[in-house]
Formats: structure tokens, C-alpha cells, sequence
């Protein structure tokens, strides 16, 4: 019994370590003047079949992020992506090498979610972009839409997805970074891992990356 105790002890130390381990990483401001003209961007876009692993860097993330759902009217609080209702459903879940973080868009900030690589989570059965510097995971919540039945929450919620995986798609080959929008994902798996409410739906992913050199 005595052993048993010592044991649960021990198994719960080791999680809330693990928990423990990622710390809120601050972003930088977007550069606003980076990037190629929105023209030439659209002639470079392409869904990419290979990704590379070398971390992004700092500001290449802050822009990354700020693209695809950034706050961009200070005083309205109001996004990069349109949503529905400017119901504002879709979160970022950022999956990196050492775990998984949440978009603070108004932090600017990612904050820890998880502790561990759970890329493979997000590849789901396409395991080949498992090894991608990041796949951004795009989570609505339909119960921030305060009208609608629930078939017409989840049609805007998959709409307002798509909003956000095209910013991603447009900010990339716009810098020269590799991207591919995906419905693919263990859903069920990221749904445990990420503790999603029963209103919270994974759609969408984008793994992201520089090319290969
Ligand atoms: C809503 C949506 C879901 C997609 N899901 C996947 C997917 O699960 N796996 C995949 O490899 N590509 C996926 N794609 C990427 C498409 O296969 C790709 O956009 C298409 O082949 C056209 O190529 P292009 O983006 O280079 O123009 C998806 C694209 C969209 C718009």
C-alpha cells in the first residue's frame, strides 16, 4: 500500500515537471514591411509535400502568427482574419519540436499547452509532415457564435478556418516559407491531449517551415 502511495506520488510529480517544463515564450511585433507585394505572393502560392525541421526564428513566428490571426485595429481589437459574426472562434494551437503552445493574440504571446513533441498528433496519417519546425492547428469554437443552429455554427466555423489556413497560406509565399493547408489530423488524439471542450473542433492544419537549402 505504502509503496503503491509512494508510486502515485512519484507518477504525479513526473506530469506536473513535465506541465512544468514550457514557459510563455513573448513575441516580437510584427514587421510589417517585410515580405514580397501581395501580387507576387499570390503568383508564388503552392501547397508544399516536404518540410524541413530548422526552428523558425523568432520574428519569422511573430509574423507567422500575427499573419494568420493577429490583432490589427488596436482600438476594435479585431483580426487579420475576418470571422462570422466577428465571433473570433479560431485558436491557434502551436505545435513545435518541444510542445504545444496557444496563440495569445492579445498577449502576444504563445502559452504553454503541453509539454513533449505531439507533432505527429497533427500529421495524423500523413506522418511524413510530422518533422515540420511547426504545424499550426486551427481549433474553432462554435460556442462563440451567439446565433445559429448548431449545423450552421459548424459550416461558419469551418468558413472562419479557412480564413485563417489562407493567411498562413499567403504570409508564406509571401517570405519564402513552405506551408500546406490540411484537414488531416488524429482529431480524437488532439482533442485529448489539447483538453478541447465538447464546443471545440480541430479543422484545419497548417505545418510550416523553411524550404530546404
Ligand atoms: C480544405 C482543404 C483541406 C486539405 N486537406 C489536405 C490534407 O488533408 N492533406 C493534404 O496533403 N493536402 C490537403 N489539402 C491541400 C490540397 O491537396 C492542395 O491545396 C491541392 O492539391 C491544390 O494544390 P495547391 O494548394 O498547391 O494549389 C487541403 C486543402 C484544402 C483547401
Amino acid at each position: 500500500m505504502k509503496k503503491t502511495v509512494c508510486f502515485l506520488v512519484f507518477v504525479v510529480m513526473v506530469i506536473n515537471l513535465n506541465a512544468q517544463e514550457l514557459k510563455s515564450i513573448a513575441l516580437n511585433p510584427p514587421d510589417i514591411n517585410s515580405g514580397l507585394t501581395v501580387m507576387q505572393a499570390f503568383s508564388k502560392r503552392s501547397s508544399a509535400s516536404a518540410f524541413t525541421s530548422e526552428k523558425l526564428k523568432l520574428q519569422d513566428l511573430s509574423d507567422l502568427l500575427w499573419a494568420a490571426d493577429g490583432i490589427n485595429r488596436q482600438d476594435s481589437k479585431k483580426r487579420t482574419a475576418p470571422s462570422a459574426m466577428n465571433a473570433q472562434d479560431v485558436d491557434i494551437y502551436v505545435f513545435l519540436e518541444e510542445g504545444v503552445y496557444l496563440y495569445n493574440a492579445s498577449g502576444n504571446s504563445i502559452d504553454p499547452v503541453v509539454a513533449g513533441d505531439q507533432r505527429a498528433l497533427a500529421a495524423g496519417r500523413q506522418t511524413e509532415f510530422a518533422n515540420a519546425a511547426v504545424i499550426l492547428v486551427l481549433v474553432s469554437d462554435i460556442s462563440r457564435f451567439q446565433n445559429g443552429d448548431e449545423k450552421m455554427k459548424l459550416s461558419l466555423a469551418a468558413l472562419d478556418a479557412g480564413m485563417v489556413s489562407q493567411n498562413i497560406a499567403v504570409f508564406c509565399a509571401g517570405t519564402g516559407l513552405l506551408t500546406r493547408p490540411r484537414a488531416t489530423m488524429d482529431q480524437p488524439k488532439l482533442k485529448e491531449i489539447l483538453k478541447l471542450k465538447d464546443t471545440q473542433y480541430p479543422l484545419l492544419n497548417n505545418p510550416v517551415s523553411y524550404p530546404a537549402k
